[in-house]
């Protein structure tokens, strides 16, 4: 017998049970629920509405079913079809009367949402812990490789020599503002749905602050239509992981470019990659794929959830139940790939001379031999004309701006000196980008410890 089988004559559809049921998904919310349930009997009785003998006895039965439900001896049965029913009728199987008194001023619509409410919380801060460990291993990764010089890309092809500690950090920056995301949308869930029963309130004289504070709630939700409706928050947490699930996929795709013979910048350490079934040279950067893969479920849990809630009316609709798997998932997901990259990262071994070779490869000097014109007074446009013809000389000997002879510059422009060698040396073109931000080690030794103390503020923040 359901909980709510006054009013039908007939037992319920085995297939419409099982249909209807959410136990599979949000049994997982089984201590959100029990702490809702004892934050609202303990006020209950302080408002006078139940005895403080019944809420004790509540308080105690809800423990004994929570740790049941811990150790597995907990029968579930799909006769209730949530967490909410199952707690609640296994509770009044036990202490009876003062049970079936716990539900007075109280709807599922409210109490579900406050489960969910308190769970988000706790993901985003898991979240937010994992995002952490993953910046920390990138730190690690650009303190030991400071100086390594490879090509920087536009469009990916050879662009200007960067360090290695500048690109990681990148990332770095990228995962700090996810980190903001995540704290934005443990705010926008640290509010209190509870009391506002079905949809309306109620007429019992029930203590909304009291619930907030034992719940540790920032604040009570100010309309009870809306708290019993509202779902932004897990769009925000999903939102918060798509991002941060791109920013994964764009690490994860350029660790599996850098690991290609092609590139042979680092090599994966042996327990982030898998062999092939037919072909034993075979070293795949699986883990990678599967990152930059996952991100596609994540940003379609977030999508769902928006197509779930585009018109629905006011207030609770069952529809709304399809709300937690996907969010679930899209966290369960995140952090996983957050614990693979931060495992990758630390164990890859970076290749330093064959980025040094390519970062050779595609005249990365041509802009600061422009510059070199630009900053005797040639206009930059007609500097850029000059060094053009020089590539060009380049690409038909065959050789790179550094192979040129003092002559070979001076065809194209007088103002040549021997000091241009200066601006062929691609150390020294790394050095001189020393503008806030830039790649030049001064600029990104101090770009390294902002990042680090972000990492460290932020490590309070949790
Ligand atoms: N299992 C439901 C959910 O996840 C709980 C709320 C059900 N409320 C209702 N009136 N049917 O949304």
């Amino acid at each position: 017998m359901a909980l709510w089988s006054g009013r039908f004559e007939k037992g319920a559809d085995a297939f419409t049970q099982r249909f209807g049921a959410s136990l599979p998904v949000d049994k997982k919310l089984y201590a959100q629920d029990v702490a809702g349930s004892v934050a609202h009997g303990q006020m209950l009785a302080a408002q006078g509405v139940i005895s403080a003998k019944d809420a004790a006895a509540i308080k105690e039965g809800l423990a004994a079913i929570q740790a049941a439900i811990e150790e597995g001896t907990f029968a579930f049965d799909i006769n209730n079809e949530d967490i909410h029913m199952s707690i609640e009728s296994a509770l009044t199987a036990v202490i009876g009367d003062a049970g079936a008194r716990l539900h007075t001023g109280r709807s599922r619509n409210d109490q579900v949402v406050t489960d969910t409410r308190l769970y988000a919380k706790q993901r985003a801060s898991d979240l937010m812990d994992a995002n952490l460990a993953l910046r920390a291993a990138l730190l690690e990764a650009a303190e030991k490789h400071f100086d390594v010089i490879l090509p920087g890309y536009t469009h990916l092809q050879h662009a200007q020599p960067v360090l290695l500690s500048h690109h990681l950090l990148a990332y770095v920056w990228m995962l700090t503002r996810d980190f903001e995301r995540l704290a934005a949308a443990r705010a926008a869930a640290d509010a209190n749905p509870l009391g506002s029963a079905a949809l309306a309130g109620t007429t019992y004289p029930l203590d909304r602050f009291a619930t907030t504070a034992a719940l540790g709630f920032a604040r009570p939700i100010p309309n009870s239509l809306d708290a019993v409706s509202d779902r932004d928050f897990l769009l925000d947490l999903m939102y918060a992981c798509s991002v941060s699930s791109l920013h994964l996929s764009r690490l994860a795709e350029e660790l599996i470019l850098w690991s290609t013979s092609e590139f042979g910048f680092i090599t994966m350490a042996d327990s982030y990659a898998t062999g092939s079934s037919i072909m034993p040279q075979k070293k795949n950067p699986d883990f990678a794929e599967l990152i930059r893969g996952k991100t596609g479920r994540v940003v379609g849990d977030l999508v769902a959830l928006m197509m779930t809630l585009k018109s629905l009316p006011l207030a609770y609709n069952k529809d709304l139940q399809e709300d937690k798997e996907g969010a679930m998932d899209a966290a369960d997901t995140l952090e996983d790939c957050y614990r693979c990259a931060a495992g990758m990262v630390a164990t890859m071994t970076v290749h330093p001379e064959a980025m040094m070779a390519q970062a050779h490869k595609g005249y990365l000097a041509a802009t600061d031999v422009a510059d070199y014109l630009a900053k005797k007074g040639m206009p930059f446009r007609q500097a850029h004309e000059v060094v053009g013809h020089l590539v060009l000389l380049c690409d038909k000997r065959g050789c790179d701006l550094e192979d040129l002879a003092l002559d070979d510059f001076k065809a194209e422009s007088d103002l040549f000196e021997a000091d241009i060698a200066g601006c062929l040396n691609l150390k020294a073109i790394v050095e001189a980008r020393t503008t806030y931000g830039g790649t030049a080690p001064v600029a990104v030794r101090q770009q390294l410890e902002e990042a680090q103390r972000a990492y460290e503020a932020d490590q309070i923040r949790l």
